[in-house]
Parts: structure tokens; C-alpha cells; sequence
């Protein structure tokens, strides 16, 4: 009997259950009735105290267009992974116990930069491991494409196109932030596709006065909208020459707003006196089904997975590098952030059509 473990951790996103389904079909069309699936409730929470349950071939039916997760997930963060539990459990020990009970062959982690840490530390502890890579900011090392990613493009760029006629009704300047952590792929995509004005991202450190400046000049060109796509971890170049303590300080002294596009909001409208409004997509960006892209990317990486789990190749992530879907080692890629590169092909490509990154 083959048995693998699924779970699925950190912040949820779209095609999670389409790639457990991926995997898990391709599970049963190799083993037939010799493979059983365990999934963990709550992501590694359910590994650390023991909470499971066995899954059925119809679990995994209907699963393809249906966004969040059927196992629940929660964030377990790496940095505590170490300490013991409030009643002094060994959690990485309590991890390789659940699984040693359970006589599991390999653990199917699906999850982000965090959860990817947590499975390599597990696979450097002995156990067969392989991971999928979740996530809707796309930041993860080793693959081209994470899948979540492109639903979340689809969903930010419906918000900026929304946002545009109104904008354009109104004549007003707009902020969307958008998710992403601290890196921009989701906001600089979106803000592409949307037609975004200015566009805002951390790994390009901004200069308020540029962005002021491309909007004015919009304005002298008789157009009296804009729209800026602000990533939720954009920054000043003031800023970033700051260390973290630095600026955590400075924060605190100056007027607290929820989130840096309402500190630009505030900015744009002071120097041009005019009406400026942010729309926060937030969660929306995470929900619903996943798009036909990440269907097709989720059912081939789960189908890649099993393939792996039918090898005995483990201790690696699947990833989508040129096209192909590939077996990187997770130690290659654990920890290890991707950034968009400021001096990419795309970046030039935006700021040859007019896009102002604001440096
Ligand atoms: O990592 C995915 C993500 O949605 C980020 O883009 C965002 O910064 C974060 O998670 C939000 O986390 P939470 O769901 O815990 O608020």
C-alpha cells in the first residue's frame, strides 16, 4: 500500500484543491486501490497534534474549479518551528512521529516561502517529502510560476478595470493597492493588464515627487483620471534607505495611515488639490475559483508529484521552469525570495509605453 499525506498551509489561494486533485488522480490511476490519501486538517497543525483524516477517491471529484482548501489551512511560522508548543511539545519531533504513525511514504506539502522552509526541515529530518508552490505573489525561488498567482492577476486586473470608469466618470486619481507581500509580480502584472497610469512595487523605490509629476503631466495632456497600481509593500526610496528599526521608528512618530496608499493619497491630493481615492482588493484577491490557467498548471504539477512519488524521487519542489514541469530540490530553493529584477525585459517593456514606476 502507498500512502502519501497531503496538506496545504499558509495564506489559502486559488487551485489548491486543484492540485491536490492532480495529484491524487494521478495517485489512483497508478496504484488503483493500493494508494491511500491522508489529509492533514489545518495545515502543518494537523501533522504536529495528529489531525487527519483518510481521504476517498470522491473526495478529490468536483474539486477542479473550487477555490480555498478542502483540508483547512493555517500558518505555522518557521522561526517558532524550534520551540515547543505551549505545553512544551516538541513540534518537529511530533511532525516526524504523526508520519512515522502513520506509515506514510511521502508528505505532499502544498504552501509558500514559510511552509516550503517547514518541508525541507522535515525532509532533512528523514522524511519523504515533496512540495507545491502556493502562492498568489508568485515569490517563490525555483519555479517560473506558482500557481494562485495568475487567478489573483485576473482578479486585481477586473478591480483596476472596474476602478477606470469610474475614475474616468469622476476625473479623479485612484489608488489600488494590491497584495504581494514584499515583492510586485502580482501588482506589476495587474497594473499591465489594468492600464495602470503609475504603477508602484517595492523592489523599485519611489520617488513621490515623480509620481506627482506623471500625474500633473497626464493632466496637462487633457486626461483627468489616473490610476496607480501600489503594491502593498511599495516604498519610498526615502524609506528604503532606512534600516527596519530605522523605519519603524519614523513610522511611529508620523501620522499613522493603514497602509502606505493612504500616506500617497494623502500626498497626491495635497500637491495637485485634487480628490484621491484608494480601493483595497485585499482578500478578493485569494478567493474564488481558480482561472483556466492555474487548472492546467495545478493538474500538471500534481500529475508531476505523483510521478515523483512513483520514482522515489523526494526532497524537492515542483516547479514550472521553461515550459516544463521540473523536480527542484527544496534545498536549493528553501528560503529563498524571488524578486522582480528591476532592470527585467517586462519593466522596460512598461516604461516604453509610458508606465511610471516613480524612480
Ligand atoms: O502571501 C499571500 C498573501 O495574500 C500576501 O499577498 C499578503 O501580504 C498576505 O498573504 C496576507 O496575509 P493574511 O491572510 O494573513 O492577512
Amino acid at each position: 500500500m502507498m500512502r502519501v499525506g497531503f496538506l496545504t498551509s499558509g495564506g489559502d489561494c486559488q487551485a489548491l484543491n486543484a492540485t491536490m486533485r492532480g495529484i491524487a488522480k494521478a495517485l489512483y490511476t497508478m496504484y488503483d486501490t493500493e494508494v491511500e490519501i491522508i489529509g492533514f486538517e489545518d495545515g502543518f497543525r494537523g501533522l504536529i497534534y495528529g489531525d487527519y483524516r483518510k481521504m476517498q477517491k470522491s473526495d478529490f471529484s468536483g474539486i477542479l474549479t473550487r477555490g480555498g482548501t478542502l483540508l483547512g489551512t493555517s500558518r505555522t511560522p518557521f522561526k517558532y518551528i524550534d520551540e515547543p508548543d505551549e505545553n512544551g511539545l516538541n513540534k518537529v519531533e511530533a511532525m516526524k512521529n504523526t508520519y512515522k504513525k502513520l506509515r506514510l511514504n511521502c508528505l505532499c506539502v502544498l504552501g509558500g516561502n514559510g511552509s516550503l522552509k517547514t518541508a525541507n526541515r522535515l525532509s532533512q529530518e528523514g522524511l519523504n517529502v515533496i512540495g507545491l508552490p502556493k502562492t498568489i505573489d508568485n515569490d517563490l525561488w525555483g519555479t517560473d510560476v506558482t500557481f494562485g498567482f495568475q487567478s489573483a492577476v485576473d482578479i486585481a486586473t477586473a478591480a483596476i478595470d472596474n476602478i477606470h470608469t469610474t475614475a474616468a466618470s469622476h476625473g479623479r486619481v485612484f489608488i489600488v493597492e494590491i497584495m504581494g507581500h514584499k515583492v510586485g509580480f502580482l501588482t506589476l502584472n495587474a497594473g499591465i493588464a489594468g492600464g495602470a497610469d503609475v504603477i508602484l512595487i517595492p523592489e523599485i523605490p519611489y520617488d513621490t515627487k515623480k509620481v506627482i509629476e506623471a500625474i500633473r503631466e497626464r493632466n496637462k495632456s487633457g486626461k483627468a483620471f489616473s490610476i496607480l497600481a501600489v503594491a502593498e509593500g511599495a516604498i519610498t526610496k526615502e524609506d528604503a534607505k532606512l534600516g527596519k528599526k530605522e523605519l519603524k521608528k519614523k513610522k511611529e512618530k508620523g501620522k499613522v495611515y493603514p497602509s502606505i496608499s493612504y500616506e500617497l493619497a494623502d500626498q497626491i491630493g495635497e500637491a495637485l488639490g485634487t480628490e484621491v481615492r484608494v480601493t483595497v482588493p485585499g482578500h478578493t484577491q485569494r478567493g474564488g475559483v481558480p482561472n483556466a490557467y492555474d487548472r492546467v498548471l495545478s493538474t500538471r504539477l500534481g500529475a508531476e508529484a505523483a510521478m515523483c512519488i512513483k520514482r522515489g524521487e523526494f526532497g524537492v519542489m515542483m516547479a514550472r521552469t521553461k515550459q516544463k514541469i521540473t523536480a527542484v530540490p527544496l534545498a536549493d530553493i528553501a528560503g529563498k525570495l524571488k524578486t522582480v529584477d528591476p532592470k527585467s525585459d517586462i519593466i522596460k517593456q512598461a516604461k516604453a509605453v509610458g508606465i511610471c514606476f516613480g524612480d
